[in-house]
């Protein structure tokens, strides 16, 4: 090329979660059957679309409005609706012209980090869920900035840590957070949040809260919005149907708004992504249209509690399959959609192995998981033996060794199965190579 194209971030935009499905594919070509544990999509996984919420899909599908463009920042009376939710609760309020859709959260992400001034940089948590942490080291060109969330801890965040880098590194202009978190599945407590809000209305920065998983909060456990306790921070909440309904083929999210008119150059921020939206027209509007009619609808907070019961109840399955396995740690999760399993410091050596019966797999897992960082190598290997695609710990930028899988298969029988076999297939991985 005459000239060079590429951008300086593009050897950053990694995605673990859908990289290792292309060796997963390989695989299946040998003649394996794939069990898909690290995609996040319910549906996928057997979950059934209540019939009340499809029969309100139906009718929206059959009326010629909803094939219409929308507004660019989304549908004004889905946006009403939804800012008369958020100001039902205490705290910061939002006005309808304070949220903005995209199509899915994916969108939103790609526009912050791409409308976002190179040089100034979000720190956000790690393990890290990777489209941010991906998106925010493209803007930058250099490695995502994180603070740590400590296994110790039940996953909580180091906020001194956290303090420090910010203190330190004055490039950081936003504070990212994910709650609950995906991948570990902690949910912050309010005094939590509240700390992390002062640092950073002491730095004077912004706060960027992803509560994609507000709703799959377990039984017993408390939730706050950010909003509750943000104070007079500017701050942006995300939120999205995608594991709600769940609907993540809406590619439906938006992003809530908070504080925005308290500084002039955040409130300039936002106005740069809701015009990069308008060059887009809109997001798909027939997704918008069914969030007053399915959100407000009195079956609705039933729904989410069944949901969030059952995901616990599969936590609490994975739970008592993985703990006490030497080697490994795990904490049991307060909500989302997924449990990670951390392995201890110096159990995994080069040496180690799954046995893998057939030739053509098990040359393939060697070839490729040559010189490969250790916790990936027991990931390809529990791949190539048994079938099962999951995610290794340092794809979520992550010097911690571990996995993640989900906890979305319905099949009773098949998800016990598959976690039986993950559990008994890490202690004969550690066994070996001794
Ligand atoms: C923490 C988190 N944020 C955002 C998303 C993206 O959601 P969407 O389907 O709205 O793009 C996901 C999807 O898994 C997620 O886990």
């Amino acid at each position: 090329m005459r000239r060079k194209i590429v951008h300086v971030g593009a050897k950053q935009l990694t995605y673990e979660i859908r990289q290792i499905v292309s060796v997963a594919n390989r695989i299946a070509g040998f003649g394996r059957e794939i069990k898909w544990e690290n995609i996040g999509d319910p549906i996928e996984k057997g979950a059934v679309i209540e019939p009340w919420m499809k029969e309100i899909v139906t009718g929206l599908a059959a009326q010629d409005q909803s094939y219409r463009y929308t507004d660019s920042q989304g549908e004004p009376a889905t946006r009403k609706f939804l800012s008369e939710l958020i100001n039902s609760r205490p705290g910061a309020n939002a006005g309808a012209d304070d949220i903005i859709f995209f199509n899915g959260l994916g969108d939103a992400v790609a526009k912050i980090f791409g409308f976002l001034k190179r040089e100034a940089r979000i720190i956000g948590p790690s393990p890290a869920y990777s489209t941010h942490s991906s998106a925010e080291a493209a803007h930058s060109g250099y490695d995502h900035l994180t603070y740590k969330l400590d296994p110790e801890n039940q996953w909580l965040p180091d906020l001194d840590d956290l303090r420090n880098k910010v203190k330190y590194n004055d490039s950081i202009a936003g504070i990212l957070l994910i709650n609950p978190d995906n991948p570990t599945g902690i949910v912050y407590s309010r005094e939590l949040l509240k700390q992390i809000v002062d640092i950073a209305a002491e730095h004077d920065l912004f706060i960027i809260a992803d509560e994609t998983y507000c709703n799959v909060v377990f039984p017993g456990v408390e939730f706050t919005y950010i909003n509750e306790v943000i104070g007079n921070v500017p701050a942006i909440s995300m939120k999205s149907v995608s594991k709600e309904y769940p609907w993540p083929g809406a590619r439906c999210g938006w992003l809530e708004v908070y504080n925005r008119g308290r500084d002039e150059e955040f409130n300039t921020f936002i106005l740069s992504l809701i015009n990069a939206k308008r060059l887009e027209v809109c997001s798909t509007t027939l997704p918008q249209l069914s969030i007053p009619p399915i959100m407000g609808d009195p079956r609705y907070p039933e729904h989410l509690r069944k949901q969030s019961e059952i995901y616990a109840g599969r936590a609490a399955e994975a739970f008592s399959v993985m703990s006490g396995i030497d080697g490994v740690k795990v904490i049991m999760p307060q909500g989302a959609l997924y449990f990670t399993v951390m392995f201890e410091d110096g159990v995994l050596n080069e040496n180690q192995k799954l046995e893998i019966a057939e030739d053509d797999i098990r040359t393939y897992i060697e070839e490729i998981t040559k010189g490969m960082a250790l916790d990936k190598r027991f990931v390809y290997y529990l791949l190539g033996a048994e079938g099962i695609c999951v995610v290794p710990l340092t794809g979520f930028c992550s010097d911690l060794k571990g996995f993640r899988f989900t906890l979305l298969e319905s099949d009773d029988r098949k998800r016990m199965d598959i976690y039986s076999s993950i559990a008994e297939s890490v202690r004969k991985f550690l066994a070996s190579g001794q």
